[in-house]
């Protein structure tokens, strides 16, 4: 029976269980903060709505409760404030994650491992180096949700429902990311054609517009609310659904690419094949000159970061 565990019950870790209470996936769901209250509360919360959703059990706990789980989402750390970008978070997230894998090693046994916590392609490269673990194990929600927010820009301005839009965000989940506009197909057509047949004739100028939309999405919640949940945890639960029920589904989390693209030894989001055994095989294509380009840049932005952490990571070993 599916098992899922998630440490760091923030904002976005409990509305990632909340939603996972609604999917029916998973029969155990278990949340780890070093806020333990922070967590039994969450918990206490959703297993009053048991009579309303599928049966879980739904529980609050420390590390060695995460035995035996299917899958380990990690949200634990900081998140950005207002005007701070993701990469802003490094140092204090890198010590969290070490802190994380430190406490849950011994319990991880064959569970797959998703992080969420930013700058998520680093602290997924940070867990796959400090664990040690097989690379198609441990792998980041990267740009899934960035992929959505793109498919929604697209389908609220051509006014067609967005699971008819096919749409692909590529590279760091974060400013440097990639719109991939040389595959997006609406009802199955190329934008030309799609565009061609819809005489608005407002191609050119809402392309700038839903770039500019998509890569600050984040930030114009933030600016608002002060934090994003709802989108993050429907990302995270539709990779759950993949993994879980073994889809085989093609989605872009961030995994170690090893010559994809000709990019080595940095995590990245591209299209992956997710199964029961987390990324199956990653699928590459042909890009359109600029957005390999776009690609390559976002490989630096990454790159430069771990190679600042590089020394401290991989000592700590
Ligand atoms: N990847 C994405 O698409 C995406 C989207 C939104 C947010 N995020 C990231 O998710 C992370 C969490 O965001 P949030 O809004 O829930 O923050 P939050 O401040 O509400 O929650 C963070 C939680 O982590 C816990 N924590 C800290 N150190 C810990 C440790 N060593 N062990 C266990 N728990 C620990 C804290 O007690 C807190 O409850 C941030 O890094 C944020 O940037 C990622």
């Amino acid at each position: 029976l599916p098992k899922v565990s998630i440490i760091g019950a923030g904002d976005v870790g409990a509305s990632i269980a909340y939603t996972l209470q609604l999917s029916g996936l998973a029969t155990e769901i278990m949340l780890v903060d070093v806020d333990r209250d922070r967590a039994l509360g969450h918990v206490m919360d959703m297993n009053h709505g048991l009579f309303f959703t599928p049966p879980a059990h739904i529980a609050a706990g420390d590390y060695p409760d995460c035995s035996g789980s299917d899958l380990i989402i990690v949200t634990a750390g900081a998140r950005q404030r207002r005007n701070e970008t993701r990469l802003d978070l490094v140092q204090k997230n890198v010590e969290i994650i070490k802190d994380v894998f430190k406490r849950a090693r011994a319990f991880i046994g064959s569970a797959k491992i998703l992080m969420v916590t930013n700058p998520v392609d680093v602290m997924t490269y940070v867990m796959l180096k400090i664990s040690g673990l097989e690379p198609n194990r441990i792998f980041g929600s990267g740009t899934v949700l960035d992929s959505a927010r793109f498919r929604y820009q697209l389908s609220d301005r051509c006014t067609i429902d967005p699971r008819n839009v096919h749409a692909y965000v590529i590279g760091e989940h974060g400013d440097s990311e990639v719109l991939l506009w040389s595959q997006v197909r609406m009802a199955g057509l190329s934008m030309e054609a799609f565009c061609g047949a819809c005489g608005r004739g407002c191609q050119g100028e809402t392309r700038g517009l839903i770039e500019k939309e998509v890569r600050n999405s984040a930030y114009h919640v933030i600016e608002i609310k002060g934090f994003t949940n709802y989108g993050v945890s429907l990302a995270v639960r539709r990779i759950t659904t993949a993994v879980l029920r073994n889809e085989l589904s093609v989605l872009t989390v961030s995994t170690l690419l090893d010559g994809e693209y000709g990019l080595h030894g940095v995590c990245l989001s591209v299209p992956c094949i997710l199964g029961q055994g987390g990324v199956e095989r990653i699928v590459t294509g042909t890009l359109a000159n600029e957005e390999e380009e776009g690609l390559r840049r976002s490989a630096g932005v990454i790159g430069s970061a771990l190679h600042q952490l590089e020394g401290i990571v991989l000592k700590e070993r």
